[in-house]
């Protein structure tokens, strides 16, 4: 898929200039991105806008990752379930919070005993979309990602997947939760199905803002500034790596790939243990970025308009001007989204039995 979007990306981001009518970018004239602006009607913006980023789907669904609504339902219970974590006191919502745009708006995130790892949260609104889970694109998707935060010790620090599934059952209720989410399972409650339950709820937090709507051909849906920006992020080439319909989540790229970005993170090299892939990250999704700052893998830049500066200069080697920021930043705005606040309320869970152990502070 991501090489189609590369071919797709490439192909469009290029053809305002060559259109007929349209303006050629040479060097006597103004800049590229000026030109193509200029060119581009709103119409025309809409449709390479969809050509290159493409529609949201409903659901972030995956053949091999069937969904029903009693899994959906278990899932949405144990992502609240702080019970989940040693100490009883943090669950993902602690971290990835639903009524926050999926974020803590921290650098990092206080986890078990307010011990705080080296990355920023990102958000997990909308995460299903993305061709594999974490910065550095550790695990394959939402349902495997989502069996990593229970026993890192620095998050839920639960001390096994075992002790997990020990608590899963203590708790009188999941059993027949479990039991109608994996039907024909002799013994459904494992720590496998509560990730899949977990990713089947994640697979529904996908976030349509207005440039949905703008894309689906309501022109009126953008603003002029924010079409300023969108044509700026196209043709600037922000898009080349902020590809597909989460605006990022399809390929990974080196940060500082013109300019160094100095960090302690080596990034995907730990993964694949490749040279390459030294300050290699997956190139994040820009859907509700505006939200969901501090921002890049390590939280160090607080303000939207100081990120996008900086993925001009380290990224593409150009410094963008203020103006050019502020049309980019509105642009970036129309990609808040809306949260279904019914998929997201916090359920009622299930009440603790005599067998569950008792929050463990050490
Ligand atoms: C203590 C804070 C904390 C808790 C608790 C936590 N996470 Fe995370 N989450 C993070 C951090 C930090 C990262 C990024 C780590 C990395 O990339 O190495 C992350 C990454 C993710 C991602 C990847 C998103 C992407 O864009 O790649 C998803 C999805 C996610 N978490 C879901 C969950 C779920 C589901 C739970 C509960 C089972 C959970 N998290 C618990 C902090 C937390
Ligand atoms: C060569 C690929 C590439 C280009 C071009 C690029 N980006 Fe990025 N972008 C990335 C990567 C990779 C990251 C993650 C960096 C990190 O934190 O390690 C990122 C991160 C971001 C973030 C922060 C996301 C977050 O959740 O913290 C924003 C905002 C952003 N880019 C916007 C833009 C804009 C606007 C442009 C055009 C001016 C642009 N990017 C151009 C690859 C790119």
């Amino acid at each position: 898929m991501s090489s189609r979007w590369i071919l797709l990306a490439t192909s469009l981001l290029v053809a305002p200039l060559l259109a007929p009518g349209g303006a050629r970018a040479d060097s006597h004239g103004p800049g590229a991105a000026e030109l193509s602006t200029q060119a581009l009607s709103a119409q025309a913006l809409s449709s390479q806008a969809k050509a290159i980023f493409g529609p949201l789907p409903d659901v972030a669904s995956a053949p091999n990752r069937p969904l029903s609504s009693p899994r959906v339902d278990l899932g949405r219970m144990l992502y609240y379930d702080a019970r989940l974590s040693k100490n009883h006191d943090i669950s993902c919502n602690s971290c990835h919070q639903l009524d926050n745009f999926g974020v803590d708006s921290e650098p990092t995130s206080p986890g078990h005993k307010g011990q705080r790892g080296g990355r920023n949260s990102p958000t997990s609104l909308n995460a299903a979309l993305h061709v594999t889970q974490f910065w550095d694109g550790r695990e394959p998707d939402v349902e495997a990602q989502a069996k990593g935060p229970v026993t890192n010790p620095i998050e839920m620090a639960m001390p096994s997947p075992e002790a997990a599934v020990q608590v899963l059952r203590s708790i009188p209720g999941y059993k027949s939760l479990f039991e109608a989410a994996f039907p024909g399972e002799s013994q459904p409650v494992t720590y496998d199905n509560m990730g899949t339950a977990i990713g089947a709820f994640e697979r529904g937090l996908v976030t349509p803002g207005p440039l949905d709507a703008f894309m689906a051909g309501d022109l009126k849906a953008l603003d002029a500034r924010q079409q300023k920006g969108l044509s700026s992020f196209l043709a600037r080439g922000c898009a080349s790596c902020h590809l597909g319909p989460a605006l990022g989540g399809t390929l990974y790229r080196k940060i500082g790939l013109i300019n160094a970005y100095e960090t302690a993170d080596k990034g995907r090299i730990e993964v694949t243990g490749a040279e390459v892939d030294l300050y290699v990250f997956k190139v994040p999704s820009l859907r509700n970025i505006a939200k969901t700052g501090p921002y890049f893998h390590d939280g160090s830049v607080k303000k939207l308009s100081d990120a996008v500066r900086l993925m001009g200069h380290h990224q593409l080697g150009i410094e963008l001007t203020k103006a050019e920021l502020g049309d980019i930043v509105a642009f970036l705005e129309s990609l808040t989204g809306k949260v279904d606040t019914r998929y997201v309320a916090r359920p009622k869970l299930p009440a603790s039995g005599p067998d569950t152990p008792k929050p463990d502070p050490s």
